[in-house]
Order: C-alpha cells, then sequence, then structure tokens
C-alpha cells in the first residue's frame, strides 16, 4: 500500500455527507482499488453542531473553507458547497493555487468559469474532476474522455435534469397539471421552494455546456445555450404526443454544424420508440454518437447523495492512482472558441397547437400563414367544435427552418380568431 491519499471536504451537505458516507463505509474496497487508503483528513461547513448523520471524529475542522483549502495537510480538496461563485469558486482558486487537486460537484461554477480554472489547474500541474456535475451517478465524463476518446463526437444529447423528467413523467402517467406536480415535487423534496433553476432549464444547459466542450473541444460557452424550461409544457400537448407517438422531454443537445455549435435545452417531442424517451421520473440519460462507434446510451440517477457521492468518489480514486488527463479532453489551452448556431437556423419539424375562435374561414387562414412562409404542413387536426368556447388546432409540420417557423408564428398570432399565444413544441429525430 503506498502512503494515504489526504482529503478536505468543504460542503456537507447532500453530497458533501454521502462522500463521507462512502468514503468510510466501503473504506477498504476503495483501498484495495487505489493501491492506498483515502483518508479524510479536514471538513469544512456552516455549521459545526448540525446533525448530518455520519461521524465527524477525527476529522480537522475548519469554519472557512478557503483557509481549509489553502492551509490543510491534503492532496485533494473537494468543493460541494455550490453556487457559480462565492466560497466555492474562492475554494477552488485556493486550492489550485496552493496545488491541490480539486474534485467539485458544481456545474453552475465549471460552466461559469469553468475555462479559466482549467487552465489554472493545468498550470499548477494538478487535476480538477467534475464527474458528479453532469448525471449524478453516470460517468459520462469518464466515457467522453477516455472510453470514447477514440472517436469524432457527432452528438451527444441527453435528460440533464431529474426534476423536469420528474414533473413530465408525472403529468402523463398521473394526468395532473404542471403547477399541481411541482408543488407535489416541492412537498416530497423532488423539486426547490425556488424551482427556476430546475424548470427553466439553467440546470441542464450548466451540464450541457460542459458536455459540449468535452465533447466537441471547444471553450465552455454556457451563454451560448439557448435555453427552454418547461414551464409552458400543458397536459394538453403531452396528450397529443402521446395520440401521435411522441413523449415530451427536456433535452439538452449538443453538435456542430455548418453554422457552428448547436447547444440547446428545451422541451421536445422524441418518439416513442427511441430509448430516451422511455427514460422516466428522475432518472437521467446521455446519448453519445461517435463516429465509429455509433451511439451509445448511459442512463442512472441524476442526483442525489449516494449516485453524486459514487461519483465524487470515483474522481478521489483517479487521483490516489495517480490517473490524470485534461479537464475537458484536450490541454485548456487548445480548446477551440467556435461560433454558436443560432436558434432561428434549427432544421427540424414543429408541433403546433392553436387555440382559435371556430369561425369560417380559420383554418384558410392559417393555412395561408404556413403557405407563405413555405412551411409545410404534414398533418391538421381539429376535432372539437364550439360556438362559444376557443377549440385546439394541432398542426404537425415537415422539417423546416426556425426562422421560417417563427414567421409563420408571428402570421397567425396576428389573426383575429387566435385567441392564445401559439404553443410551438420542436419534434426531435431521433433514433
Ligand atoms: N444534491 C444533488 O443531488 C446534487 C447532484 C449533482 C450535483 N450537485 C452539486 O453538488 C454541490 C453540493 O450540493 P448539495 O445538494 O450537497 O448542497 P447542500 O445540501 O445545500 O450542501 C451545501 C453545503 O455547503 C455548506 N456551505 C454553504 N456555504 C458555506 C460556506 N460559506 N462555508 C462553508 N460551508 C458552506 C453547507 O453548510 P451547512 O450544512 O452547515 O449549512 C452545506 O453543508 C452543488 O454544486 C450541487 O450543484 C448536487
Amino acid at each position: 500500500m503506498g502512503n494515504p491519499l489526504r482529503v478536505a471536504i468543504a460542503g456537507l451537505g447532500t453530497v458533501g455527507a454521502g462522500t463521507v458516507e462512502v468514503l468510510q463505509r466501503n473504506g477498504d474496497l476503495i483501498a484495495g482499488r487505489s493501491g492506498r487508503a483515502i483518508e479524510i483528513v479536514a471538513v469544512s461547513a456552516r455549521s459545526r453542531a448540525k446533525d448530518r448523520g455520519i461521524s465527524l471524529d477525527g476529522f480537522d475542522w475548519y469554519n472557512d473553507p478557503v483557509a481549509m483549502a489553502r492551509n490543510a495537510d491534503v492532496d485533494v480538496c473537494v468543493e460541494l458547497i455550490g453556487g457559480e461563485d462565492g466560497p466555492a469558486k474562492a475554494v477552488c482558486e485556493a486550492a489550485i493555487d496552493s496545488g491541490r487537486h480539486v474534485v467539485t460537484a458544481n456545474k453552475a461554477l465549471l460552466a461559469v468559469h469553468g475555462n479559466e480554472l482549467a487552465r489554472a489547474a493545468e498550470a499548477a500541474g494538478v487535476s480538477l474532476n467534475y464527474e458528479a456535475a453532469i448525471a449524478g451517478g453516470i460517468p459520462i465524463v469518464k466515457a467522453l474522455r477516455e472510453g470514447l476518446a477514440g472517436n469524432g463526437i457527432t452528438h451527444v444529447y441527453g435528460i440533464l435534469n431529474g426534476t423536469c423528467n420528474y414533473i413530465l413523467t408525472e403529468m402523463r402517467e398521473k394526468r395532473l397539471s404542471y403547477e399541481t406536480v411541482l408543488e407535489d415535487a416541492q412537498k416530497l423534496g423532488y423539486a426547490e421552494a425556488e424551482p427556476s433553476v430546475d424548470v427553466d432549464g439553467i440546470d441542464a444547459a450548466h451540464k450541457l455546456a460542459l458536455l459540449a466542450s468535452l465533447a466537441f473541444g471547444t471553450t465552455v460557452s454556457f451563454d451560448d445555450v439557448y435555453t427552454e424550461g418547461i414551464r409552458r409544457v400543458s397536459l394538453q400537448d403531452i396528450d397529443y404526443a402521446e395520440e401521435f407517438g411522441y413523449r415530451i422531454k427536456l433535452l439538452g443537445s449538443a453538435r456542430m454544424t455548418e453554422h457552428g455549435l448547436e447547444q440547446r435545452v428545451y422541451p421536445c417531442m422524441v418518439s416513442k420508440t427511441a430509448p430516451i424517451a422511455h427514460v422516466e421520473s428522475a432518472y437521467n440519460a446521455v446519448v453519445a454518437c461517435g463516429d465509429f462507434v455509433d451511439d451509445t446510451m448511459y442512463q442512472g440517477r441524476g442526483a442525489g447523495a449516494g449516485p453524486t457521492a459514487s461519483a465524487v468518489v470515483a474522481d478521489i480514486i483517479d487521483i490516489a492512482r495517480g490517473f490524470a488527463t485534461s479537464t475537458f479532453g484536450v490541454p485548456a489551452e487548445t480548446l477551440q472558441q467556435v461560433t454558436a448556431s443560432p436558434i432561428e437556423r434549427h432544421h427540424g419539424a414543429y408541433y403546433v397547437r392553436l387555440m382559435v375562435d371556430d369561425q369560417p374561414g380559420v383554418i384558410a387562414d392559417i393555412s395561408a400563414a404556413f403557405r407563405d412562409e413555405s412551411v409545410s404542413i404534414e398533418s391538421m387536426l381539429q376535432r372539437a367544435r364550439s360556438q362559444t368556447e376557443a377549440v385546439p388546432v394541432v398542426i404537425n409540420t415537415h422539417a423546416c427552418e426556425e426562422a421560417a417557423m417563427r414567421r409563420t408564428l408571428d402570421r397567425i398570432e396576428a389573426l383575429d380568431s387566435i385567441v392564445e399565444e401559439p404553443t410551438m413544441i420542436r419534434i426531435e429525430s431521433l433514433v
């Protein structure tokens, strides 16, 4: 056995306490696999008195996690505080500056400051590992950085936020509204009291920005991720999707196109025959397509103490084994800065639901808007009829450019017979 690897942990919440538990409970098997023991030496959180369900006996306690990152006699500093700035960033910077390896689960921090942190870590000759930051327990960073390293990646996409997938699954299975499911999810602890980072797609966008950098060797460019959340997905649309053979999923998707790097997070319809359509509830999944390997899919729990700590510990074990690689798969200074492909260049089919006053001529007016923008209609459905209430008209298009689809909707929205903002959901063609 070699010398023990000495570790400090900043943040003892869900993931921090989970990490302590994995290292304590599986200590022997981890030491056997690493060739050396992994010893927690120091910890930091806000409240020393809080019961965390774990023993902190024998660990040095620091009130200030930055002082710990700088001064504790450790090889690795594990940052599990969270947040894109503040103490989390200061901890990582102090650890790198003091020549310590860093492990973090913090996607927000890396999505915003990943380029500079990666450069600093590589200049200092230390690792910056973040397996837990993308899709929790799924080892997708390892898959892209190691297992698929011989491939050019053509497309990477996935269900990257368990809260949104849980809400969409419950809406469909229990036939409940978005608002009702969100409220239940908050009571059960599956959604935050302030849910916007999840339901507005921001958390998925943080993860997608990291995936894109890993897959395409580009600088992390979170600001270029086009992001729409799930607040506007209605039960009615979920029902129509079912009827047409689709499921609605919040997908993050990145690919390199002739117009630049496409990075998108939005709710979309995916065929029920696609494996990802069947990833339900709080599960995450990532599909990485390589030019030689073809499609590979990884599925598992994207959050929670156990799955996330599992990924954190795997990163620590890599360091214990002496395994190191560039943060985003290539040296940080060689990451390419590329043009972002605007959403208007998106090319695909669309589902459109209009709520209309059922007057003579309304269908002709709607059809004319599509014709005038050269958007080809695949099917149009108007089932209900009413003299007094608005009725839905549902249209599926053939593939077209989003700019044309948006112009079509602008024309339609200006019609007197349209009583609410049209709903548009992209139809993804996935295998
Ligand atoms: N939860 C998940 O399932 C999950 C999944 C993937 C990634 N992540 C990421 O993992 C990280 C941690 O998430 P979490 O869910 O474990 O968060 P959490 O439960 O809120 O825990 C945060 C911890 O940080 C400590 N902390 C906050 N401010 C501090 C400060 N100024 N100094 C020292 N300690 C401070 C807190 O101390 P007290 O306990 O004393 O308040 C707490 O122990 C985040 O980046 C998150 O995005 C989480």
